[in-house]
């Protein structure tokens, strides 16, 4: 059986997908059931169900957007960074194996080359640089408590979409919003994120940290151009002048824009699809909210 914690969440409900299709027994838990944010509680129940791998997807995002972790401190704190410390304690006492969603964010920009960051590269958007929201500081900490922690799997997310209309889709999002800020970044097409990170377990890859994006990178002008093609929506897309316009009329805090190098994981040999093919494939099969 796998644990699945946070299955409850926007990506939590894509791994509870995955895993149904799979056929595979499974048991979603959720805090207020389960406190699995609780060490003792946590450990009891892995004691006795003995799952033979867990995934971490639960963690604080903030809503509607990170500008809400500068107001939750003390929950983004506890919900990235302790709580991945408290589930590896746990997974080591019990001999679980296990994965834990990271996120790009913790990097911005690209490497100096211009190509994307590699799992060799020290996070540059974190607390120690200064420069960086409190969420990308918590989900740095999050990876630096599992640092020489055994056993896991590390696996960073970028800016989720796919084809189903959503407030936390990336797609949706840049169709929504009033005005845009032009930006370079490497993406992740959901489905394939909690796919390619289950194989990584299926497969028996080797544990340690995976940038999970799809190959390639895009700006915003590009994925606008591409909504534009494909019909879905047609309306004028306005964009912020600069990021000082954008930091000083739409963000309380910095967002995170980077180029990531997935290369580690497809030579593990698991494959993401190029990423405007991803994003055109999402469009070409959109399914507004009900
Ligand atoms: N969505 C993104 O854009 C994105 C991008 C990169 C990385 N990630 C990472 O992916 C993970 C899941 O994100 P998500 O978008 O699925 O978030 P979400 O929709 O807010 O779901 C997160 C889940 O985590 C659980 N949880 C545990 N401790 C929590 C806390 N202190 N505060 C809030 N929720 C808590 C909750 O499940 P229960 O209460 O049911 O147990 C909740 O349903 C997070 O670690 C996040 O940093 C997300």
């Amino acid at each position: 059986m796998i644990y699945l914690l946070g299955g409850s969440g926007y990506v939590g409900q894509a791994y509870q997908t995955l895993l149904m299709r799979k056929g595979l027994p499974f048991r979603n838990l959720k805090r207020a059931e389960v406190d699995y944010t609780n060490p003792a509680v946590l450990a009891a129940a892995l004691q006795a169900d003995h799952p033979e791998f867990l995934i971490n997807a639960a963690g604080y995002t903030g809503k509607p957007n990170v500008d809400a972790c500068e107001l939750h401190k003390a929950e983004c704190l506890f919900g990235n960074a302790v709580l991945p410390g408290v589930i590896a304690q746990a997974c080591t006492a019990a001999g679980v194996p296990w994965g834990h969603v990271s996120s790009g964010c913790i990097f911005s920009g690209a490497r100096p080359d211009g190509r994307g960051f590699t799992e060799q590269d020290t996070p540059n958007f974190t607390f120690r640089q200064n420069n960086c929201s409190f969420y990308s500081g918590s989900k740095a900490l999050g990876e630096e408590v599992l640092t020489g922690a055994p056993n896991v799997f590390v696996w960073r997310l970028r800016i989720p979409f796919n084809e189903i209309e959503h407030p936390r889709n990336y797609l949706t999002k840049l169709m929504r919003y009033q005005r845009l800020l032009e930006a370079t970044n490497s993406i992740s097409q959901l489905e394939e994120f909690v796919a390619a990170t289950f194989a990584c377990w299926e497969q028996r890859v080797p544990f340690g940290t995976y940038n999970v994006t799809n190959p390639g990178q895009v700006t915003t002008h590009d994925v606008v151009d591409l909504i534009q093609a494909s019909g879905v929506c047609r309306k004028k897309y306005e964009f912020f002048q600069s990021e000082d316009e954008f930091m000083h009329v739409a963000a309380k805090t910095p967002r995170s824009n980077c180029v990531m190098d997935s290369s580690k994981l497809a030579s593990a040999g698991i494959r993401l699809t190029p990423v405007r093919e991803a994003i055109a494939a999402a469009l070409a099969h959109w399914k507004k909210a009900a």
